[in-house]
């Protein structure tokens, strides 16, 4: 999968869609002039703020649905652009909101972090090529084991092919790098660093052999090309995989403190609505009854 492919997935289905729903509330937006002026407590603010929260829900769902085992490459294709566009849109869904006020205050901080979250989705996005989405490590997968397994089979093929063989056998073997598995720091601090067959190299090695070791020879060279290029696979997917790895570490985290934040957001807004709304009563209550009281008074005094 191309990292355009996820941004543009079904002709940019998921740009026009959210592009779409924000014009729509835009328009609501603009077609009401609340008392008080536009904000959070609005019926609008209310309905779009509801809104934002569940899209948050739905955009922290990804890290589940991404790891289930049940999910198609084309179907994650399409939850990662759903992902990419619904929370760029977030960014304005929120002002609408908030009827584009914000303040030195725990709201603000929410939509602050949320705006960081966005922004580093944004620079992963934008850095998807280096890690490719279909890597099977990425959803769960047992792609560096397999690797790993191959890797392996083909080493021990090799040391049968060269055992009871003459020294100029193992010095093919000496001269030829088969490789190493490399550790997570090489891949990701030396990342250009490729051992490759030389085929001069191999054919002046199989020069050296004895005849009747020549055909093994061949046949040793080719599993040494089939090593290295296995080893360069397992680079590739455990750089892909160490890379998405550290992205991640600062994508999620600040998700969730957003999610936190959001959540205090809504329990101080719902808290002080009901505080103000019994105070409102009791001064209701209050003025009512020194109506009452006065009218009581002017009563008696007839
Ligand atoms: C169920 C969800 C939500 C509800 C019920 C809700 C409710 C409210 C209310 C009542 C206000 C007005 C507060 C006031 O004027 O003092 C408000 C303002 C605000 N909300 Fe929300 N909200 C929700 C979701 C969100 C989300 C998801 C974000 C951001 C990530 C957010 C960010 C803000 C901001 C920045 C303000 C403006 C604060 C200011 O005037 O300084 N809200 N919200
Ligand atoms: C409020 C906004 C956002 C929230 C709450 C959020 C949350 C998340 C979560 C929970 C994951 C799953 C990580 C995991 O468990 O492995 C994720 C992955 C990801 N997000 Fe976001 N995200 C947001 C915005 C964005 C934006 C705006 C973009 C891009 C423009 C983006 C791009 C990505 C990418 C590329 C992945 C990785 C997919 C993968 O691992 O294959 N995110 N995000």
């Amino acid at each position: 999968m191309s990292q355009d492919s996820f941004i543009a997935y079904r002709h940019h289905r998921w740009f026009w869609i959210t592009g779409l729903v924000l014009a729509g509330l835009t328009g609501w937006y603009f077609s009401e002039e609340p008392l008080g002026g536009r904000n959070g407590g609005t019926t609008f603010g209310y309905t779009v703020g509801a809104l934002s929260a569940i899209l948050i829900g739905y955009l922290m769902w990804f890290g589940v649905r991404k790891r289930s085992y049940r999910s198609k490459i084309t179907t994650l294709q399409g939850w990662l652009s759903a992902h990419v566009w619904i929370g760029v849109g977030l960014a304005y869904l929120v002002l609408l909101h908030s009827g584009f006020q914000i303040g030195i205050n725990v709201h603000t901080l929410a939509y602050g972090l949320m705006l960081v979250t966005i922004a580093s989705g944004i620079w992963g996005a934008a850095n998807y090529r280096i890690v490719p989405y279909q890597t099977p490590s990425n959803r769960g997968g047992a792609s560096l084991g397999t690797l790993l397994d191959q890797i392996e089979q083909v080493g021990r093929e090799i040391a049968e092919l060269a055992q009871g063989k003459s020294p100029s056998t193992a010095a093919l073997l000496k001269k030829l790098n088969t490789g190493t598995v490399p550790s997570v720091w090489a891949v990701l601090l030396k990342p250009r660093r490729e051992v490759v067959l030389s085929v001069a190299n191999a054919a002046a090695a199989i020069q050296e052999l004895p005849e009747v070791e020549v055909e093994a020879g061949h046949k040793l060279v080719e599993l040494i090309d089939r090593r290295l290029e296995l080893l360069h696979k397992l680079k590739r997917e455990m750089r892909a995989q160490a890379l998405l790895k550290i992205w991640l570490y600062f994508h999620i985290p600040i998700a969730f403190g957003t999610v936190v934040a959001v959540l205090i957001h809504i329990f101080v807004v719902l808290y002080y609505r009901d505080v103000s709304d019994e105070l409102l009563n009791l001064f209701s209550c209050v003025s009512c009854h020194g109506v009452q009281e006065a009218g009581d008074k002017g009563a008696g005094g007839i």
